[in-house]
């Protein structure tokens, strides 16, 4: 049997500095859901990476002295090293300056230009580099750009536009027949909204500056660097091997930038004759105790910082737990070790420790496991396919709070009671695997301990009758 496939993205950063705790919500949500869809036995791709071309860019590669080349080489490690921290295991890392992108982008240009899709002609207007994006006169806040609240640079240059507006009827059909394309759904009426009020075409590509991919049919000019971008996802599917993955299940990514991916992105894709993805979910902006992040402002939080406060898997939990999976939430240090302490600690720490402790001493006897039928399995798999992480945390929290419950009522430590003890241990077995997508360092060790497999199946399979090793302590309290 072939198994199912599940395609998953994160956008892919600007590498212009070291990544914080933003990148890290999006990147670590995408290693969950391939963790989890791994375990469940389907062949993931895991794509994530930098987007490396650009004004942006270029303005930071020439504030630091280097070429453009050289500034994000030098960067990339930062993100490598950042993901290798936080336990994310991608599948590739892609590059927009990796030779491949930049053949299949050139031959997709091609393409949407024999189409017809592409003419030329003159912009006149705004451009804010830190969006890397076009803005009208009305779109402007006291002639700033309405993100960045910025002076905005005003542009007269040739260009080649894109006939976006010819998209307008074959986006808003598609939207229609595909209700879940633009997710969670509280985001979608907006995006049809603004695509009803009519779509202007797009300037694709720029002259005064070369840092990024030569258009096919006039090398004066550089593809303009989201579609550039954008095209990543389906460049590295068409490497050998990766075919099958195309199209995408989920592009994971934040808030701000939902109209490129909802809006331009397929419109690309139809003009081309690829088809399209199944899913575009933008989660909620992490605010630093209640402020927008913003370097600017010292607001920042990077991904060596986030880990020093309580490890690795107490930020991943932290990320997931705090805030509604989809809706913004605000950072801070202080909860994030209230619940390194109160729960993974207390709750799910002091549930390994003592039961393992016990079942070390005592001897274990399989019975049926009644305890782990108050597990909400079906639940939480239902949950994860819809991307509620935090309401699939909680359930699972639900579950651990019910197994220490059942330890206070049961006093296995008074009773010896052996098959108690096995239901504790098979419980626990349980709840590892299923927080293994969360915090697979903790899982891992557990699953050491008592000698079993992380693999969906052994949910419901007797544990092994091993040697148990009382358990480390899996989270010091702060
Ligand atoms: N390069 C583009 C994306 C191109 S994708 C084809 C880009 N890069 S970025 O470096 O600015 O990163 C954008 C992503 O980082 C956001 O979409 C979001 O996923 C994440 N975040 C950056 N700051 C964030 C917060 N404060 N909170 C949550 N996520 C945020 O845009």
């Amino acid at each position: 049997m072939v198994n199912k496939k599940f395609y998953i993205t994160t956008p892919i950063y600007y590498p212009n500095d070291i990544p914080h705790v933003g990148h890290a919500y999006t990147t670590i949500a995408a290693d969950i859901l391939s963790r989890w869809f791994r375990i469940r036995g389907y062949d993931v791709f895991f794509l994530t990476g930098t987007d490396d071309h650009g004004k942006k860019i270029a303005l930071a590669a020439e504030k630091a002295g280097k070429s453009p080349k050289k500034f994000t080489d030098s960067l990339i490690p930062k993100f490598k090293e950042a993901w290798k921290k936080l336990n994310i295991k991608y599948d590739r890392f892609i590059r927009t300056t990796d030779k491949d992108h930049e053949k299949i982008v050139q031959e997709i240009l091609q393409k949407t230009y024999d189409k017809g899709d592409i003419y030329k002609g003159e912009y006149e207007g705004y451009y804010c580099i830190g969006c890397e994006a076009y803005y009208t006169e009305k779109d402007l806040e006291n002639g700033c750009c309405p993100i960045h609240k910025t002076k905005i640079e005003k542009l007269k240059e040739e260009t080649y536009f894109f006939k976006l507006s010819k998209y307008q009827k074959a986006l808003l059909d598609f939207y229609k027949k595909n209700p879940d394309f633009i997710s969670p759904k509280n985001r979608r009426q907006e995006i049809i909204n603004r695509v009803k009020e009519g779509l202007n075409d797009l300037s694709i590509s720029r002259t005064s500056f070369n840092w990024g991919i030569p258009l096919p049919f006039d090398k004066k000019h550089i593809c303009y660097v989201w579609q550039d971008a954008l095209y990543n996802y389906y460049s590295a599917t068409r490497q050998k091997g990766k075919e099958k993955y195309w199209p995408t299940n989920i592009h994971l990514i934040g808030k701000d930038i939902l109209w490129f991916h909802s809006v331009y992105w397929p419109a690309f894709l139809i003009s081309a004759g690829i088809s399209l993805p199944n899913c575009v979910f933008a989660h909620g902006w992490w605010t630093f105790d209640k402020e927008k992040i913003s370097k600017s402002r010292g607001k920042v939080i990077n991904v060596d910082e986030l880990v020093a406060i309580a490890g690795v898997d107490s930020a991943r939990y932290f990320l997931f737990r705090e805030g509604v999976f989809g809706e913004d939430s605000d950072f801070s240090e202080k909860i994030l070790i209230e619940r390194h302490n109160n729960e993974l600690a207390n709750k799910l720490g002091n549930l390994v420790s003592r039961v393992t402790n016990l079942a070390e001493k005592n001897q274990i006897q399989k019975t049926t496991n009644n305890l782990l039928k108050k597990l909400k399995l079906k639940q939480i798999e239902k949950l994860i396919k819809n991307y509620e992480l935090d309401k699939a945390l909680n359930l699972i929290f639900e579950f651990i709070d019910i197994c220490n419950e059942y330890v206070q009522n049961k006093k296995p430590w008074e009773t010896k009671d052996k098959k108690v003890l096995y239901e504790l241990v098979d419980s626990i077995k349980a709840i590892a695997i299923l927080l293994w997508p969360f915090i697979p360092e903790t899982s891992e060790k557990i699953a050491k301990q008592i000698g079993f497999k992380i693999k969906f199946d052994e949910i419901k399979k007797p544990i092994p009758a091993n040697k148990i090793k009382k358990s480390e302590i899996l989270f010091k309290k702060i």
